[in-house]
């Protein structure tokens, strides 16, 4: 305390230095007709499906006086059905692990690879979430380099990796905020140079890529016990409020992970919910298709309007550039419409909605384009 100013609370606590000062992650939440910000699926889950995931939680309920499934076994053995089928590379459960979200996934790999004296790299600008579970696990973060077209440059990134030697790297693909796609010739130099800098793990986020244009990664799983997939169904498969990421890697990595999981950290309404979820795969799936159409006529939309686009394999675009990003997503606010500033500089992202929304941001940004015009 100085002077006569009374600390806050927080300044009486002990809290560890490097969370001092720093603000929780999280797109503002704000109440607005259309919110596209947070690349959600706007469809709500199916009637059929929404029956299915109340008569399995029902059966699920029956048994809550017992812990559930520690190991998540038949969930862990659908997930890797879903993923054999979808990508032609074959996995069984013990392959897959799963978790609340792939940020959980995410904080159990830095918390098994990472921790205090390891680093991690992820090419910036990403997924801001791989930073601060860095940092939360006490894994220190090292921005690595990306392109101005917002590729990654493999000799750049090759020479950050020989430099900073990462113990755990990053590749997010399609890569958020931006949409691009990392295609598999960058991920097999990236796990390579990884390899001879430590050997460190290499963690490819694929949570967009049943909307990219492009196939998985899972198949570069085949001989690279180091290289991780980690996946939702938060996107796809429309059910962000599930919570409920996985992963694919070699057995082992499933094993190393359990050193470090919370007992029974999966609930047995999760395990239900999700297992209702994956019977529907195919109607769930339906969706992507339609808003892969709408994502790729945001594309085109917004670059007839004379916006700059980047390539987007993901359900959602970043268009630009603006001299002043936050204040151009406060005028499209302002019409009623909620897009993402993530902090890049010139850029703003919008998530791809239904038609109608997607119609409802269009002639917001039309409505603005007339407005400077005028
Ligand atoms: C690249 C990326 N990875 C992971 C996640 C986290 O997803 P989940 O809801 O599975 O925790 C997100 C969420 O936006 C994301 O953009």
């Amino acid at each position: 305390m100085t002077g006569n100013t009374p600390a806050s609370p927080w300044d009486e606590l002990p809290v560890r230095d490097e969370l001092r000062g720093k603000s929780p992650y999280g797109a503002p939440q704000l109440d607005v007709p259309v919110r596209l910000n947070t690349n959600e699926n706007p469809y709500p889950l199916p009637e059929p499906l929404v029956e299915r995931i109340a008569e399995r939680v029902r059966e699920a309920a029956r048994g809550l006086n017992r812990y559930p499934d520690r190991d998540a076994v038949e969930l862990r053995t659908r997930l890797a059905e879903y993923l054999t089928r979808t990508s032609g590379h074959l996995l069984g459960p013990e392959n897959v692990w799963a978790a609340n979200g792939s940020n959980e996934v995410i904080q159990q790999l830095l918390q098994t690879f990472g921790g205090p004296g390891r680093t991690a790299m992820g090419f910036e600008p990403s997924y801001s979430m791989h930073g601060l579970i860095a940092r939360g696990t006490g894994t220190g973060w090292i921005p690595g380099p990306r392109g101005e077209d917002f590729t990654i440059d493999v000799a750049a990134a090759e020479r950050a990796i020989a430099a900073h030697r990462p113990d755990v790297v990053f590749i997010t693909s399609p890569n958020n905020p931006t949409g691009t796609a990392v295609p598999p010739g960058t991920v097999l130099a990236l796990y390579e140079a990884a390899q001879a800098a430590k050997p460190s793990m290499v963690v490819v986020d694929e949570a967009y890529i049943e909307f990219s244009h492009g196939e998985s990664l899972l198949p570069l799983l085949e001989g690279r016990p180091r290289l991780v997939v980690s996946r939702t169904m938060s996107k796809a498969f429309g059910a962000a409020g599930l919570r409920l990421g996985y992963l694919a890697a070699h057995p082992a990595v499933v094993d190393a992970v359990q050193l470090v999981r919370l007992p029974y950290h999966l609930s047995a309404v999760t395990q239900a919910t999700a297992l209702a979820a994956l019977e529907h795969t195919d109607t769930l799936l339906g969706y992507v298709e339609a808003l892969k159409s709408e994502r790729d006529r945001l594309v085109a939309e917004l670059r007839a309007l004379g916006y700059e686009v980047t390539e987007s394999d993901a359900n959602f675009v970043q268009f630009g550039r603006f001299a002043d990003a936050h204040e151009v997503w406060r005028q499209i606010l302002d019409r009623g419409v909620l897009v993402r500033d993530n902090g890049v500089p010139g850029w703003l992202r919008v998530t791809a909605g239904t038609p109608q929304e997607n119609d409802a941001f269009l002639d917001a940004v039309r409505d603005l384009k007339k407005e400077q015009s005028a």
